[in-house]
């Protein structure tokens, strides 16, 4: 089990093994987590930036988070109040970040590929944080770690994706991820949002909810990516609801034991009935738990780490 990425741009261009080196790699740092001392020396000394050009709640502060149980110095980048306000491009501001001796710049941004763009001239790690409507690995294999350690195993899993999947970057990370590790992956949404294209990865598309949730043993829901959406996608956000929402009456004719998941935030009432988000089979929040134990994980990772068998047990 062995790393050799700088950068975490995209699910795609990983292999399986590579995915579960991280997964593998998340479950030591998990397990660091839950010691009185929750610290690790592995990134003492290195510094890490987050230059996020696009708002985020849990992405940003877990990545903050996770440097600092590394030990690393950590830099929170403000769009809103930094240069890139006066004209100056994200070419020159990522490269005097690297002039401050940035190790790792972790980056989210409304633009598909800013973050491959950064890597072809940065000498420091870049870590795709969501790049546009294009991927957002760290959100995937957070995914991916929390179905594993719920259902033991990924290969032949029965996972829905409802909701918005054309614009949506956690839908193509997802997708990538799951069909690499031989999970059998159904999309289901308003046919605006969920092209037939998505057949050609290797997934099943269906505009029928009641089919898309029967058999699933996992359903990860999206929120409608209104900020991406360029014209009227569905009538209406109660014709979405009535037709795409998961309610009370809908989860009652799923698996007793299908997991509900949901990449945050949420809005209640739309996407999510709100009992749903906080009953029993969800998993909302152990996705975000779950998430820094993932982010330590790529941080030791494209920072030179191997994988687990360099974390003391
Ligand atoms: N899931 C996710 O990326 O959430 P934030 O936008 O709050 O980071």
């Amino acid at each position: 089990m062995s790393w050799n990425h700088r950068h975490l741009l995209d699910i795609q261009s990983l292999s399986a093994e590579d995915i579960l080196t991280v997964l593998d790699t998340a479950r030591a740092f998990k397990a660091v987590g839950e010691r009185a001392i929750k610290k690790v020396p592995a990134l003492r000394g290195k510094t890490v930036v987050n230059l996020f050009v696009e708002p985020s709640t849990r992405t940003r502060i877990s990545f903050e988070l996770a440097a600092q149980r590394l030990t690393a110095d950590v830099i929170n980048f403000s769009a809103e109040v930094s240069s890139l306000k006066k004209g100056e491009t994200l070419k020159d501001t990522a490269r005097n970040l690297e002039a401050l001796n940035a190790d790792i710049i972790v980056m989210r941004h409304s633009a598909a590929g800013a973050p491959h763009f950064l890597a072809r001239f940065l000498k420091s790690s870049v870590v795709n944080a969501g790049d546009g409507a294009h991927e957002h690995p760290t959100q995937a294999l957070l995914d991916l770690f929390t179905i594993r350690e719920r259902k033991q195993t990924i290969a032949g899993l029965k996972v829905t994706i409802l909701g918005d999947i054309l614009y949506s970057r956690v839908a193509r990370s997802n997708i990538w991820g799951l069909l690499k590790l031989g999970a059998q992956v159904t999309l289901c949404g308003p046919a605006t949002l969920v092209p037939p294209v998505f057949r050609q990865l290797g997934c099943r598309v269906t505009y029928d909810l009641e089919e898309a949730i029967a058999e699933a043993e996992i359903i990860n829901l999206l929120r409608i990516q209104h900020e991406r959406q360029r014209q009227t996608m569905f009538p209406s956000i109660g014709e979405y609801t009535s037709l795409f929402g998961l309610t009370q009456g809908r989860l009652a004719r799923t698996r007793p034991d299908v997991l509900i998941m949901h990449p945050g935030p949420i809005n209640r009432g739309v996407e999510i009935d709100s009992e749903i988000a906080d009953c029993g089979r969800s998993v909302i929040l152990e996705q975000v738990t779950n998430g820094l134990a993932v982010r330590m994980a790529v941080l030791f990772l494209v920072n030179g780490g191997k994988g687990p068998q360099e974390i003391a047990a």
